[in-house]
């Protein structure tokens, strides 16, 4: 299966380079949002990063398309704020409007895949695409079956991963599935330790870098994540795996009731520019 088209809802950090990885690869992209502006800062996010690499920017944006509803492709991966009953909204949506041999992805960090496919009804075609942040730079895609996606469609977002030139490593649906539930304990116990006063955000974040050869420290990640996603994140792991562990330290919670998103709001642990 070759996914001539693929529609991509959500246009923030995670949509705009999917859709941008997606294009760059020589298919077309519908890219839709619900917030007004949104679709026109994916655009100017993927100019940005196009020009930092040796390719065609405006022949890979001309395969994009803004839309402003859900429309019928080969493909929707879904890149949504990341809460399980907009996404399922979305999924039931995508479910009425695309055609049924089409494959409905979501690119959810933690919310049961499985969920998502009881909000449709084709269980067997829906299935968890997982990139990582920034997306035209990072391997990884994370493939996620829910209980009753088939080994034909888990098999194609192998394949499709692999034409985008990522590597797919393949998980089964868990909370927060394998990666961000090794990455966000990590990340709260950071913030616990800047909670308790055990050092300064800067000697956390250096000490990870050069005490593990992690290219950045953990609340510079959560940064980059953002604090609202890494909070929604550890609430899922914590209710769907019942242990106290995975709560959000509470100052994680404070900063994101502060607006202190991170990055995309140009405040987290850090100030940004
Ligand atoms: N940030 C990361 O590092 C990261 C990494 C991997 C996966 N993810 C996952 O990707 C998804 C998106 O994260 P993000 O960082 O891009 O968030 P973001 O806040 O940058 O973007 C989310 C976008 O979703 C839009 N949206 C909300 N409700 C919508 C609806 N009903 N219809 C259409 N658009 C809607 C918002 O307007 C916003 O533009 C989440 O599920 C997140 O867990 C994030």
């Amino acid at each position: 299966m070759r996914f001539e088209h693929v529609l991509v809802v959500g246009a923030g950090q995670m949509g705009s380079g999917i859709a941008q990885v997606i294009a760059a690869s020589g298919r077309h992209v519908s890219l839709h949002d619900a917030a007004s502006g949104a679709v026109e800062r994916a655009f100017a996010a993927m100019r940005r990063s196009l020009a930092r690499l040796d390719v065609d920017v405006e022949g890979t944006l001309a395969r994009v398309e803004p839309v402003d509803d859900l429309v019928t492709a080969d493909l929707l991966i879904e890149a949504v704020v990341e809460d399980a009953a907009v996404k399922a909204d979305i999924f039931r949506r995508a479910d009425a409007t695309l055609t049924s041999d089409a494959i409905l992805a979501s690119n959810t960090s933690s919310i049961p895949i499985t969920s998502l496919a009881a909000a449709t009804g084709r269980p067997d075609r829906v299935i968890g695409m997982h990139f990582f942040n920034p997306v035209p730079v990072l391997q990884l895609v994370e493939v996620i079956r829910g209980l009753d996606t088939s080994d034909e469609t888990a098999a194609a977002i192998v394949e499709l991963a692999r034409d985008l030139g990522k590597t797919p490593a393949e998980a089964n649906d868990f909370p927060g599935f394998v990666s961000n539930r090794i990455l966000m304990p990590f990340i709260n116990e950071a913030a616990y330790a800047l909670l308790e006063g055990v050092a300064e955000p800067e000697a956390i974040d250096t000490i990870a870098k050069l005490g593990f050869a992690h290219p950045m420290g953990p609340l510079a990640l959560a940064d980059l994540i953002g604090l609202d996603t890494c909070v929604a994140i550890m609430d899922v792991l914590h209710e769907g795996l019942g242990d106290p562990k995975y709560a959000p330290c509470p100052l994680l919670r404070q900063y994101m009731q502060a607006g202190r998103l991170g990055r995309k709001s140009g405040r987290g642990f850090y100030t940004y520019a």
